[in-house]
């Protein structure tokens, strides 16, 4: 499309709270000024919020200070204002319950920020799984000019000579020691390894996945996605980008005119491209709602279905984000959708420009690490969204990362009622499973764990696991962290804390998956179905009080995103009432 930017100059929102020589334009300049800001810094230039998810508490984003100021410098080059200011930073590393249970308080937290405060347009600094997407979703709420820069994710990690991804070789190695074939104390010696520079997960984990995701929606600078979070081209991006806001509310250029469908329907065959986070599937869904865009989970099968794996990442491929940035990053990977015709080259992004002008002429570096779609890591990469009595309102798998012999499989379920119950009975040798069975794991979804916590891709027990087997269908209403794999059924819908086909499963049951079919099926009659579903009680207890309460009352099926019911949509800029 081609965008029309505003005639400049004309003036911007901050002018409401710093023009003129009013009472309140002199109260809002004054305080402002104890910062030592000279008096034409408000004379009607922009003023651009940098709106930060630095946190100690979330290490992936502990660097972003520093990124802050380099966007600032940008900023001031260009003629603008910047006002850095904190947001709620979820940490999918440390926050508890689970850091998916504060994607929506953090956009709700970036959402009143970005109205309430004289701002004409906003970096986002996001790195750590949550803060991307609740960033995105908070600026799409609001829209004002905004812009995204990511962390970018750590350097490779080693271990005695052998490179270990973040998360992905966290699961290995904890199967390793539970299969006897790695000590506890070889564990903690590759823990320090495994994190050994600033940055977010280095694998293709939910990270860097909605990094590339920000990226191929077109809402942040080309190349952002790839560029390790220590490499010197990680402060000239935050730089650059500094600069680029500043031109962007000038020229009135707003998510609206970025998230379009088309920019999500690149973005959903670029997952599929790059082998990307089931996690992808909840979050665009979420952004998509906050712009008004109807994008359904029916999208994401038909646009990733036919889409190769191209990406040679972990948690499916062998390499890191370290060596996909040295191979040209994710420019390179939308131009091969876009010569093979899976791309809407004319898709705006925030360069004012469409998104093939930024990536027509790059090159590949290194055909193992982004491969020819003639020769791919998985011939259909995407999501595949299953149906079926299991789950009416739908679930999703992700081929790259499963075992082909399990895509088609009739197995007996062994049922694990909720999260402690699994962990009770897994190493148990009496349990009665073995490699053929289904593994049911019920009240993990929004409401019930609560949060839907990544623990889909539930270890094996330790007796299947000694005789070399890494892999069973595994089936639930959680979500699985991107850096993890195996073939896993993940946010089956309704949820079981919602009375979900899922909740009346029992240990015996026959349960079939056959993913070409996209069908996910409980084999028990209808009649016994309704039975069941009938006699179902709730053990799930509303939470009494705090955002717990509104979260368990309010937030909506992974099927549309999982936001609340109360923050879907845009509701724009203008602020209600003056500060006082
Ligand atoms: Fe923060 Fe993986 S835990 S990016």
């Amino acid at each position: 499309m081609t965008f029309k930017p505003a005639p400049w100059p004309r003036k911007l929102r901050s002018q409401e709270w710093f023009g003129g020589t009013t009472k309140d334009a002199i109260y809002h300049r004054s305080w402002m000024k104890n910062q030592g800001l000279p008096a034409d810094l408000f004379d009607g230039r922009p003023v651009i919020g940098i709106c930060n998810t630095w946190s100690q508490l979330t290490p992936c984003n502990a660097h972003l200070r520093d990124l802050a100021e380099r966007v600032a410098h940008g900023i001031y080059e260009a003629g603008g204002l910047p006002m850095e200011f904190p947001v709620m930073s979820p940490s999918e590393s440390a926050f508890r319950p689970t850091a998916m249970m504060f994607r929506n308080l953090c956009a709700m937290d970036v959402e009143e920020c970005l109205r309430g405060q004289p701002i004409d347009g906003v970096v986002l600094l996001a790195g750590c799984d949550k803060t991307t997407p609740a960033l995105l979703m908070g600026a799409a709420s609001v829209d004002i000019p905004a812009i995204l820069v990511s962390g970018g994710p750590m350097l490779n990690g080693y271990f005695r000579g052998e490179t270990v991804g973040s998360g992905t070789h966290l699961w290995k190695f904890s199967e390793a020691v539970k299969a006897g074939e790695m000590t506890a104390e070889e564990f903690v010696e590759a823990e320090a390894s495994m994190s050994r520079s600033a940055g977010a997960c280095n694998t293709m984990g939910t990270a860097s996945t909605m990094a590339s995701m920000a990226e191929a929606l077109g809402m942040t600078l080309s190349g952002n996605a790839a560029i390790p979070a220590v490499d010197s081209r990680r402060r000239v991006m935050a730089h650059v980008t500094g600069r680029r806001i500043v031109q962007m509310v000038k020229d009135d250029l707003k998510p609206s005119d970025i998230l379009t469908r088309k920019a999500f329907e690149n973005a959903m065959r670029v997952n599929g491209a790059i082998g990307g986070s089931t996690n992808a599937v909840i979050h665009l869904l979420a952004v998509a709602g906050r712009v008004g865009l109807d994008l359904t989970l029916e999208d994401w099968d038909k646009q990733g279905r036919d889409i190769p794996t191209i990406v040679n990442l972990m948690p499916s491929g062998k390499y890191l984000m370290e060596e996909f940035f040295y191979a040209g990053g994710l420019p390179v990977v939308i131009k091969a959708l876009g010569e093979g015709g899976k791309l809407h080259k004319d898709a705006l992004t925030v360069s004012g420009g469409p998104i093939w002008d930024e990536v027509k002429d790059v090159r590949n570096w290194n055909e193992d690490v982004i491969r020819p779609v003639t020769n791919p890591l998985t011939s259909h990469g995407g999501i595949a969204v299953l149906r079926g009595n299991l789950a009416p309102n739908g679930a999703v798998l992700k081929p790259s990362a499963a075992s082909a012999h399990l895509m088609k499989h009739r197995g007996r379920a062994v049922v694990f009622e909720t999260i402690e119950d699994y962990k009770a009975k897994i190493e148990d040798e009496s349990l009665d499973i073995d490699e053929t069975c289904v593994m049911v794991l019920k009240n993990c979804g929004p409401r019930g764990y609560p949060g839907m916590a990544e623990v889909g891709n539930m270890g094996l027990p330790p007796k299947v696991l000694r005789k070399g087997i890494t892999d069973m269908v595994r089936i639930s209403d959680a979500r699985m962290s991107g850096t993890a794999y195996g073939t896993v059924v993940l946010h089956v819908s309704p949820e079981a804390a919602r009375g979900g086909p899922l909740a009346i499963v029992r240990n015996g049951d026959m349960i079939e998956l056959d993913v070409e079919a996209r069908r996910v099926h409980l084999d028990i009659s209808d009649a016994e179905l309704a039975k069941r579903l009938a006699e179902w009680k709730s053990g799930i207890e509303r939470p009494s009080g705090g955002w717990a309460q509104l979260y368990h009352d309010h937030v909506q099926g992974p099927e549309t995103g999982a936001d609340m019911d109360f923050l879907v949509g845009c509701r724009g800029n203008a602020v209600a009432r003056e500060a006082h």
